[in-house]
């Protein structure tokens, strides 16, 4: 099995369904230019057929975007495909992403079709699509919540029907690790025709272990992943393609597996799509949160000034960020201070150190953080 995961960007697509986010065509066009100095492999545009908006910037994309795969969705419907296809026409390299629900849930309540139904309308579908491309990929929504000996059914006959990448979505965020590791384990296991496709994970993060889902799909034999920037989308949002990229890449001894990602333009690219989003990045969030290379306790503050290691599994410079921080608290200590008087220019005898050091804590007491101007005054 090959070790490159293939990185599938729905920012534009899935992101975008995140409630209260809308990106002009200008700004999807600035941030896929971003996602192709990334390094993504596949950029998802967008839903042709939904709106004339979204046909323009699949359009456009397809149009501007060199060096990488533009894919549009489609429902499991011939007209989407016809749309799609003539959105995604000007693409160097296009894909066409179509499919339907999968679980007893959607068949019942959403689609209203039997399995066999559903079954034949997909292969259909991918026929179809196979007219305008050889880059088919097929996803079966809900599959988290499917019944395997159904969803093992529809992989092998969707393959047949021509799809070259099968996505198996946890639409819901219900699954968890051990369990979606076992999905596609199990596919891959049981499906005859497997080796023919490559398997995608797409998972949503509504219990929080969106990221953790789709390792554990890679671990199991997954080679592409879905992701947002930030990991952005409906309801409790997508997988962050952050975290799984800095993933893969600090533990390679595990997953043996790595991607295309140029990883100094993260911190720029998740800073950008914050912006044009208007989605704000928690200041704790993995790679690239304001406080993910920040120390404040003394006892950290020590060990990182010590040796960076000791505190920090990621370089800040691997993901495009300047350097580590020691933000000065109430629960910073000598050498954290010291550091950052260091850093202005100051040096101090150890009386007059100590001096500081006392009205310091005093100031910390009364504030969230001591800040440059107030060492400043501190000194005066
Ligand atoms: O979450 C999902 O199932 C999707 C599909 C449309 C791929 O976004
Ligand atoms: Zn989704």
């Amino acid at each position: 099995m090959s070790d490159r995961v293939l990185v599938f960007d729905t920012t534009l697509r899935d992101g975008e369904q995140s409630p209260g986010v809308r990106l002009s065509l200008a700004d999807k066009l600035e941030i896929g230019q971003q996602l192709v100095s990334l390094g993504v492999d596949i950029i998802e545009a967008g839903f042709p057929i939904s709106s004339p908006g979204d046909f323009e910037s699949v359009n456009q994309l397809a149009k501007q975007l060199k060096g990488v795969t533009i894919c549009g969705l489609t429902r499991a419907r011939q007209k989407d495909i016809e749309v799609a296809a003539e959105a995604l026409a000007p693409a160097e390299r296009r894909r066409i992403h179509t499919g339907l629900g999968v679980s007893e849930n959607h068949l019942q309540h959403k689609l209203r079709m039997t399995r066999e139904e559903a079954l034949a309308t997909g292969v259909q579908a991918v026929k179809w699509a196979r007219q305008f491309t050889d880059d088919v990929e097929y996803f079966m929504e809900d599959s988290g919540r499917a019944d395997l000996s159904y969803v093992y059914k529809v992989v092998e006959e969707v393959i047949k029907a021509g799809a070259t990448t099968i996505n198996v979505p946890d639409t819901t965020g219900f699954t968890y690790p051990n369990e979606y590791y076992h999905l596609i384990k199990g596919i891959i296991e049981n499906v005859p025709n497997s080796d023919k496709a490559v398997f995608s994970c797409h998972c949503h993060n509504d219990l929080g272990m969106a990221t953790a889902n789709t390792l554990a799909g890679v671990m199991a034999g997954a080679r592409q992943v879905e992701v947002t920037v930030n990991g952005i989308g409906e309801r409790a949002g997508n997988t962050s393609l952050e975290e799984v990229v800095m993933a893969l890449y600090i533990r390679n001894d595990k997953f043996g597996a790595s991607t295309g990602i140029d990883t100094t333009q993260l911190l720029p690219t998740s800073r950008m799509v914050s912006r044009l989003s208007g989605m704000v990045v928690q200041r704790n969030k993995a790679i690239v949160g304001a406080n993910a290379y920040a120390h404040s306790s003394g006892i950290h503050q020590d060990g990182v000034l010590k040796e960076r290691s000791t505190y920090e599994i990621i370089d800040p410079k691997l993901v495009g960020a300047e350097k580590s921080e020691i933000i000065l608290t109430s629960k910073s200590g000598r050498h954290g201070l010291k550091h950052r008087l260091a850093e202005l220019g100051y040096s101090f005898s150890d009386e007059r150190f100590e001096e500081i050091y006392a009205n310091f804590i005093k100031v910390a007491d009364s504030k969230s953080e001591v800040n440059e101007d107030d060492l400043r005054v501190l000194v005066a």
